[in-house]
C-alpha cells in the first residue's frame, strides 16, 4: 500500500502532518510524533506580534483608537517574552532539524509588511523545508474595506516569497467574500500551497460574572466540512498544493480530505486530545480501508471526489442549498 504524497516539492511518506500547534514546542512530544508515523511537522507561529510590538501598536492606534490599546495590551504576553520569543523560536527549528528526520515546516503569523518578515530568511536559515504564513486576522474596523485588506495580504505573501528560497504555503481565513479569486491571487503572489482554513477561537459569555469566556475548544470531525468543500471547489483551478486543516479525527478524515484534493490533512486538535497513538491507529485504518476498497496508493484518490471530478458539481453550489433545505422532513 503506497501512502505517499508529495506537499510543496516535500516527497512524504503519507498524509499525515501535525498542525502549527504547541506540539512541536517540546522536542520529545515532536520526537513521539515522528516515530507514531507523521511525515511532517508544522511548528506554533512566531508572530508578527512577538517580533516588532510597534505594528501591533500602530494597528490599534490607526484601527481602534488609543483608548482601547491598553486594554488591547492585557491579552498580550508582557514585553520580556517578545524580545526572548524570535531567537527562543529560531533555535527550536535548529533543534527540530536536528531530532528528526521528517520536514519541518516553520510558521509566521502576521498581517502587516514590514521588518518582521526579515524573520521569513531567518527561519530558512535556521533549516526549516519550507515555510507557512498564517494570514490570521479579524477586521472589525468599519472603514476598512475588504479590497483593501486582501490586497495588502497579497502583497505580505508576495514580500516573504521574495525573502525566501524555500516553499511557501499560506494559510488563509474561510471569511472571504470571494475566495477563489483570494486564492488565485495569494498562488499568483508564490505560494506553493494553501493551508485551508485557519481555525478562528470564539470567545463565549460568563452571564454569571458577565466576562468574556477565553475557551480554546478542540474541534470535531464535523468541521472539515468547510474546508472539504473549498479544497473540492478549487481543486484542479490552481497550481497549487492543499492542506485540509480542521476536524480531522480519523482515517476516514484523512481519506475524504485526499478524496477532495488535498495533498496532505493536517491534524492539532486530535493529536493534543489522544496523544501520538492516534497516528499509528489512523495510519493502520487507512491501509485497512484502502485494501477493502482496492485503493493501492493514496495518490491515486487525491482529487476524485473534487468538484471537477464528480458527477453532480452542483452538490457543492447555490442549487444544492435549495434541494438540502426542501428535503427536511422532521418536523416535530
Ligand atoms: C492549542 C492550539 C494552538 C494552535 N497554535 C497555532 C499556531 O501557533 N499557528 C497556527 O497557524 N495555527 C495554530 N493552531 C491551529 C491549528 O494549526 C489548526 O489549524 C486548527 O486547530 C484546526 O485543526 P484541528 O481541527 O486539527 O485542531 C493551534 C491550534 C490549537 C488547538
Amino acid at each position: 500500500m503506497d501512502l505517499s504524497t508529495a506537499y510543496l516539492g516535500l516527497a512524504l511518506k503519507n498524509p499525515i502532518v501535525v498542525s502549527a500547534s504547541p506540539l512541536s514546542k517540546k522536542i520529545d512530544k515532536a520526537k513521539q510524533l515522528e516515530e507514531a508515523g507523521v511525515s511532517a511537522i508544522v511548528m506554533y507561529s512566531l508572530f508578527e506580534e512577538q517580533i516588532i510590538h510597534e505594528s501591533l501598536e500602530l494597528d490599534y492606534y490607526l484601527t481602534r483608537g488609543t483608548e482601547t490599546y491598553a486594554e488591547a495590551l492585557t491579552y498580550l504576553p508582557d514585553t520580556g517574552t517578545y524580545s526572548l520569543a524570535p531567537d527562543k523560536y529560531l533555535a527550536q527549528v535548529t533543534a527540530l532539524k536536528k531530532a528528526l528526520n521528517i520536514p519541518v515546516i516553520g510558521s509566521l503569523n502576521g498581517v502587516s509588511r514590514g521588518g518582521w518578515t526579515r524573520y521569513a530568511r531567518l527561519i530558512q536559515d535556521a533549516g526549516a523545508d519550507a515555510l507557512e504564513l498564517n494570514l490570521y486576522y479579524l477586521p472589525t474596523d468599519l472603514d476598512l474595506k475588504g479590497s483593501d485588506l486582501e490586497d495588502a495580504q497579497v502583497e505580505l505573501v508576495a514580500e516573504v516569497r521574495s525573502a525566501i528560497t524555500i516553499p511557501l504555503a499560506v494559510k488563509l481565513s474561510p471569511f472571504i467574500t470571494s475566495l477563489p479569486h483570494f486564492a488565485r491571487r495569494i498562488v499568483e503572489a508564490g505560494a506553493g500551497g494553501l493551508v485551508l482554513f485557519n481555525r478562528f477561537y470564539q470567545p463565549d459569555f460568563d452571564l454569571d460574572e458577565l466576562e468574556i469566556v477565553h475557551s480554546l475548544d478542540l474541534s470535531t470531525s464535523a468541521e472539515m466540512r468547510l474546508p472539504l468543500r473549498w479544497i473540492s471547489i478549487l481543486n484542479g483551478k490552481l497550481d497549487v498544493d492543499f492542506a485540509l486543516t480542521s476536524g480531522v479525527h480519523t482515517a476516514i478524515d484523512v481519506l475524504k480530505a485526499m478524496m477532495a484534493g488535498a495533498k496532505v490533512s493536517m491534524m492539532a486538535s486530535g493529536l493534543l486530545h489522544s496523544g501520538p497513538g492516534l497516528v499509528s491507529t489512523i495510519l493502520s485504518d487507512l491501509q485497512g480501508w484502502m485494501q477493502a476498497h482496492e485503493y493501492e496508493s493514496i495518490q491515486q484518490m487525491q482529487g476524485s471526489m473534487s468538484q471537477q471530478a464528480v458527477a453532480n458539481p452542483a452538490a457543492f453550489e447555490r442549487a444544492n442549498y435549495m434541494k438540502v433545505l426542501n428535503s427536511f422532513h422532521d418536523l416535530p
